[in-house]
């Protein structure tokens, strides 16, 4: 894995680049897009390279990684809403291009199903901009998921709910229950994995992350097992690595 550690508009520059190459190299750039905080700083720098260098998106798909369930349509937590108003709707993403799994379906399984088989369709994600949750959880797959897991609908853990409850008026019991999420067998599959995380919180799940065993007790660290994985870390999030300086050090010397 690569690993920076940097100010947040350095590790910007350093995710943007990643999409940027995939932008510039394929005829149909597929995309893999995170809601959440972290990915923020990413998607602004897309803009901004957008709208002052013309960096262009209308040629790419996306692809996000999870959907709640159950939100009304118009509900302005829903994912693809979210996801409009963070990024799409400020470069020019085709909104028909992007796509999520339909925490509306009646058929939840189906819904999964199909959303599965668009992805293949597309020819899988190029490269994949990830969070990662307290409890190391990468989309909604909480500790405990399979690592052979694909999309499906997966219930959230409290602890997930209580950090999202900013986006619900501060309460959990108003985030869903429960959600369709890439499963990570899914997100492996991407051919590049961009992983964002800054803050003191996170610090816990990056240790483990980066220098834990691999184990279902924090799913991101199936990304171990990833060939191209870029992790961006601000200091805050890196605070725990007891290889902090080895990291700066191989970014020094492979740079
Ligand atoms: P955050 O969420 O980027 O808002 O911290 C990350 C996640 O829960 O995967």
């Amino acid at each position: 894995m690569r690993v920076v550690i940097a100010e947040v508009p350095e590790l910007a520059r350093v995710g943007a680049d990643a999409v940027e190459r995939v932008l510039r190299e394929k005829e149909h750039p597929v995309l893999g897009l995170a809601t959440g905080g972290s990915p923020l700083p990413v998607y602004a720098e897309l803009e901004r390279r957008h709208r002052e260098e013309g960096l262009s998106l209308a040629h790419a798909s996306a692809f996000l990684l999870d959907e709640y369930v159950g939100l009304p349509a118009d509900h302005p937590e829903r994912y693809r809403h979210v996801i409009g108003r963070e990024l799409v709707d400020r470069v020019d993403l085709d909104p028909e291009r992007v796509h999520g799994p339909d925490g509306l379906a009646e058929d939840l399984e189906a819904a999964c199903a199909a959303f599965e088989a668009q992805i293949q369709a597309a020819g899988g994600v190029d490269v994949q901009i990830l969070g990662i949750g307290t409890d190391g959880h990468i989309a909604f797959n909480e500790p405990g998921s399979s690592f052979a897991s694909r999309t499906r609908v997966m219930a959230l853990t409290r602890q997930t709910r209580e950090d999202n409850a900013r986006f619900f008026g501060g309460d959990p019991q108003a985030v869903p229950a429960r959600c369709l999420t890439q499963g990570l067998g899914t997100i492996m599959q991407a051919r590049q994995l961009v992983l964002l995380a800054t803050g003191e919180a996170k610090a816990a799940a990056v240790r483990e992350l980066l220098e834990g065993a691999v184990s279902v007790a924090w799913p991101a660290t199936i990304l171990q097992h990833h060939p191209d994985v870029t992790v961006l870390l601000d200091e805050a999030a890196a605070s725990g690595l007891r290889l902090a300086e080895h990291f700066r050090e191989l970014e020094r010397v492979s740079r």
